[in-house]
């Protein structure tokens, strides 16, 4: 296998390309999915969904506009009412039944409710000539998507989705090795799911039946190294990235271990391999404020993007509408028993 040893930071220098990197609270955990089962309540496995609070069961594309609908978000940008989701991950004990594991705030974010780090690349190579060649070009609004295959369980089916990796965090900043598997032994600060969504989009279709097909991988190399973009799919989007930091500490005792040796982690889809890891995105910046960040451009510390305090993140939440016992300890893992 390709090595996906892909040190975000390490790689992507500020005078080489522009970055967002922003942390999100959660604005709820529970069982829906308006991108893959719009109307569904409960839908089949537990999400973290993050972002803006028009954040419903049914989000139609175009009707359901974002910005217009929410009065905050969980984002520290302040214009960003979009929606991020990634299932949750249980810990399955030596007697059978599952805990919840809850997710760690990133560095820098410290304060933050759960949640994760959005990233958006944006691609800009701000001192070189080429500063306006690769450019991105910013989401549409309706614009959605989905990466990943939720039945996958081998590397075989993982592999379309090559950039989707976990790494065994030794501290938080740890970044190398990434996995396509979940890490076989206990990771010291938790485990990270890394979630990279394709970075070529069709131009036409804000969405596709499988969620997938109006976007692509670049036809070889990544967003980073500039793979050029398939002819079916040529225009450039911003990479976006999640990194979603799952707190295993409190189950890192081998004594709690499965005695086979095997891992004892399961996301709340069923998937102890981790090859079935998966992302789900609702384009919904106000306006043009996304396209005025990739303009800028800027690393990190972009003077076009409005920001919000981490209280003001966490002060962005949303009563679950589908209510279930979703942590303590439990037989089975919320909608389990219907299948993924
Ligand atoms: C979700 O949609 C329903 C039905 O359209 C609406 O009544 C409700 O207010 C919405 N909830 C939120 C949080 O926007
Ligand atoms: C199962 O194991 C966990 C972890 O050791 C423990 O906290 C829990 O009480 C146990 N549940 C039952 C029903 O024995």
């Amino acid at each position: 296998m390709r090595p996906a040893a892909i040190s975000l930071l390490a790689l992507v220098g500020p005078s080489q390309a522009g970055l967002i990197r922003m942390g999100c609270s959660q604005l709820n955990i529970q069982r829906i999915d308006p991108l893959v089962a719009p109307g569904q309540a409960p839908s089949s496995h537990v999400h973290q969904l993050i972002g803006g609070s028009s954040l419903n069961i049914t989000m139609e594309p175009i009707k359901h506009d974002l910005p217009a609908l929410s009065t905050c978000t969980s984002c520290q940008a302040a214009d960003d009412f979009s929606n991020y989701w990634t299932a949750v991950l249980y810990f399955k004990a030596r007697n059978g039944t599952f805990h919840r594991v809850s997710q760690l705030a990133p560095q820098g974010f410290e304060g933050q409710t759960g949640g994760m780090t959005v990233y958006y690349m944006t691609g800009q190579l701000a001192d070189t000539e080429q500063k306006n060649s690769n450019k991105a070009t910013a989401f549409k609004p309706g614009f959605r998507m989905f990466v990943g295959d939720i039945y996958a369980r081998t590397l075989e089916e993982a592999l379309p989705y090559r950039q989707l990796t976990y790494t065994c965090l030794q501290d938080m900043s740890t970044r190398w090795p990434e996995t396509k598997y979940f890490p076989t032994k206990p990771c010291a600060a938790g485990i990270m799911a890394n979630v990279r969504f394709p970075t070529c989009w069709d131009g036409k279709n804000l969405d596709s039946p499988n969620h997938m097909d109006h976007v692509s991988y670049p036809e070889s190399g990544t967003f980073e190294s500039q793979g050029p973009c398939p002819s079916s799919h040529p225009v450039r989007l911003p990479q976006l990235m999640y990194e979603v930091i799952f707190d295993t500490k409190p189950f890192n005792d081998p004594a709690d271990w499965p005695e086979d040796g095997s891992q004892p982690f399961v996301w709340s889809f069923s998937d102890a391999t981790g090859y079935g890891t998966h992302g789900d995105y609702v384009f919904g910046w106000k306006g043009n404020a996304l396209q005025k960040i990739i303009d800028e451009p800027c690393y990190v510390n972009c003077k076009t993007m409005k920001t919000q305090s981490i209280e003001q993140m966490n002060a962005c939440t949303l009563k679950p509408q589908v209510v279930e016992d979703i942590d303590g300890w439990v037989k089975e893992i919320p909608g389990q028993n219907m299948g993924v």
